[in-house]
């Protein structure tokens, strides 16, 4: 694993000499914060030698490098799901890389159902814990030394600076932004009323399909991290619509906009 992660990073600095300072990878519906990066490059994860191929419906599947808001990053749009049916190691994958490519933050975004009753559709939630419901654990097998620790501390999953910083900017533009709990679990099935119920019972505020594995990743080898939610549904008895993928990807392009001001003002900080 680590020498095809060494690899694919080198194959990468190669193609396209440049030094991102932060990572980005982007949800469901949630590739337009790249139309704020100053591209310098981009490749497409085909065009990448070792690299899994992005298979889902609303999803760009390319790294992009280049400024945001005077700052080099590294987007990746078109993430790799495990519903996909990809290992838990392709999941992590592009994490290893980018921080093989110099990056010093990962920031995640994600599409999830409410689960919080106080929580609206179009909301937004910065992740200041999680639950990691998957069943599985992206660091199952031989630990790499290299990387980080063979039981890796995840008392603070997401970094208490920069959700303080994230709330601020937030409350300065009068966006309504929660601070929560994201549960992880595998999908592709939304969930029944009875896992909403036993969701919210174990202390969740949010439930979706991605972003523990990465952060998972990301925290055994040390490297902070700050995740946003767009909350695009909401389950449970009290809401019984039916949740469809396309209804997610419309709530998340129109709330996009208030995460892309989020984060492109918490990187220049
Ligand atoms: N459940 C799980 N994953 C999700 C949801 C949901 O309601 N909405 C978006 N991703």
């Amino acid at each position: 694993m680590l020498e095809k992660v060494k690899t694919i990073a080198e194959h990468i600095k190669k193609t396209v000499s440049f030094n991102p300072e932060v990572g980005i990878i982007l949800g469901s519906g949630l590739g337009g914060l790249v139309k704020e990066i100053e591209v310098t490059k981009e490749l497409n994860y085909a065009d990448i030698p070792g690299f899994p191929v992005s298979t889902v419906k609303g999803h760009g599947s390319k790294l992009i490098f280049g400024k945001l808001n005077g700052v080099n990053v590294v987007a990746m749009q078109g993430r790799f799901h495990y519903y996909e049916g990809y290992s838990m190691q392709e999941v992590i994958l592009p994490v290893r890389v980018m921080k093989f490519l110099g990056i010093k933050t990962l920031i995640l975004s994600n599409a999830s159902g409410g689960v919080n009753p106080a929580y609206k559709v179009g909301d937004l939630m910065i992740l200041d814990d999680h639950i990691n419901l998957m069943g599985t654990n992206p660091l199952i097998g031989k630990n790499e030394d290299e990387l980080g620790p063979r039981f890796p501390d995840m008392g603070e999953p997401y970094d208490k600076t920069l959700i303080e910083k994230a709330k601020k900017i937030a409350t300065a533009h009068g966006f309504v932004c929660h601070t929560g709990v994201y549960a992880a679990v595998t999908g592709p099935t939304f969930e029944t009323r009875a896992e909403y119920k036993y969701i919210k019972y174990i202390g969740a505020d949010c439930v979706g399909m991605s972003t523990v594995p990465e952060n998972i990743a990301a925290r055994h080898m040390g490297l902070p991290v700050f995740a946003i939610s767009i909350i695009t549904d909401l389950g449970g008895s009290d809401h019984p619509e039916v949740i469809t993928h396309e209804e997610v990807l419309k709530v998340a392009n129109a709330a996009e906009q208030k995460m892309t001001v989020i984060i492109k003002e918490l990187i220049k900080e």
